[in-house]
């Protein structure tokens, strides 16, 4: 690797995940340019935070991938841009596979034109669809029930192929559930619509919300409710460029689950938030939800023993500190 200073190409790093990466990029001295077409991405974060180059536009435009990768000297990709919604993909699955699938293919071609051979890809637990066993390993069966799921298969197995053919290493990243905010709450989870529990936990505090909804209490879990997997931001931002810098050392293409390793139910975050915030939070305990598990924890050793991560914020407590001081700044 020479010692001159690397270009790298963040895909929707205007959004959660990405913003927290493309930050940790910077601080490790790397330029890092932004493509995002701000359908759910924040110019402001963009702008007063990361202060970096941002081309607004969409990975489905080939001409404009074209001219960001003549524009710019690209050393490796990092690609956080697709939608997330677990429950749109399924009643609108046409959005899901022209952006995630259409929208990465479009950029990988873009990306062996160009000669660009690194590339780092959010994938997710939602590609393993119900677990056999937990925590559950890298190399447990991938059958997602859903279309989203179904996406982030599909480039993991597309980008297998372009390795063979193309000689371009990938570094695949299955998180569990991101949770939590850049210590200094300067960056954080901004979704709208939101779905994930923290967030929504914290809108109940913040009065923005009447109540948090409990989808079953009655699963075999020791408290009844649903157990995941939280995996604070900044830690997953610290795994990224591990893996970036993998794959400019010259590593193969591979693939890691970023999760804690031990879950947390959903009675448990909201007691932890009541704690932490010292506010009220209504809780509304209604049915299951089809298709939910009643506990998804992932194996994350893989990633410690090959990159040496080393993740730092791994209680619940500190995950919903920093998720809280960023609401209450963003949204208080
Ligand atoms: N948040 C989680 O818990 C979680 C878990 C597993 C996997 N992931 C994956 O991580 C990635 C980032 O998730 P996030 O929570 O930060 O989502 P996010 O919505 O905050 O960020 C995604 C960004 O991509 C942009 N975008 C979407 N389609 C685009 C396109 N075609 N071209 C350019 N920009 C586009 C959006 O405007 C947004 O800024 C996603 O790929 C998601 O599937 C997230």
């Amino acid at each position: 690797m020479s010692n001159s200073i690397k270009t790298i190409l963040v895909t929707g790093g205007a959004g959660y995940i990405g913003s927290h990466v493309v930050l940790t990029l910077q601080q490790a001295g790397y330029r890092v340019v932004i493509l995002d077409n701000l359908v759910y991405g924040h110019r402001d974060l963009v702008e007063q935070v990361l202060k970096t180059d941002l081309v607004v536009g969409s990975t489905l435009d080939r001409d404009l991938l074209r001219t960001v990768f003549a524009d710019y000297s690209i050393d490796a990709v990092m690609h956080f841009s697709a939608y997330a919604y677990v429950g749109e993909s399924v009643t609108n699955p046409s959005k899901y596979y022209e952006n995630n699938l259409v929208g990465t293919l479009t950029l990988l071609d873009a990306m062996v034109e160009a000669g660009v051979k690194n590339f780092v890809f959010s994938s997710t637990c939602a590609t393993y669809g119900v677990p056999e066993e937990l925590p559950i390993p890298e190399n447990h069966p991938q059958s997602p029930i859903n279309p989203y799921g179904a996406t982030k298969l599909m480039v993991e197995r597309v980008l297998a192929d372009y390795d063979q053919a193309y000689g371009l290493h990938s570094v695949c990243f299955r998180y569990f559930n991101a949770a939590g905010a850049h210590p200094e709450g300067i960056l954080g989870e901004d979704h709208n619509p939101e779905t994930h529990l923290i967030p929504l936990v914290l809108q109940t505090a913040l009065g923005k919300r009447d109540a948090i909804y409990v989808y079953g209490t009655d699963y075999a879990t020791p408290d009844g409710t649903c157990i995941r997997d939280y995996i604070h931001v900044c830690d997953l931002a610290n795994a990224h460029l591990l893996g970036l810098e993998y794959l400019l050392k010259g590593g193969e293409s591979t693939v890691f689950n970023l999760g804690n390793g031990s879950g947390f139910s959903v009675r448990e975050v909201i007691d932890a938030a009541t704690r932490i915030t010292g506010r009220t939070i209504t809780v509304v305990e209604t049915d299951r939800r089809p298709g939910d598990p009643p506990a998804l924890v992932g194996g994350s050793q893989r990633a410690r023993q090959v990159l040496g991560w080393n993740p730092q914020y791994s209680d619940l407590d500190t995950i919903l500190t920093h998720a809280w001081g960023w609401h209450q700044q963003r949204h208080g």
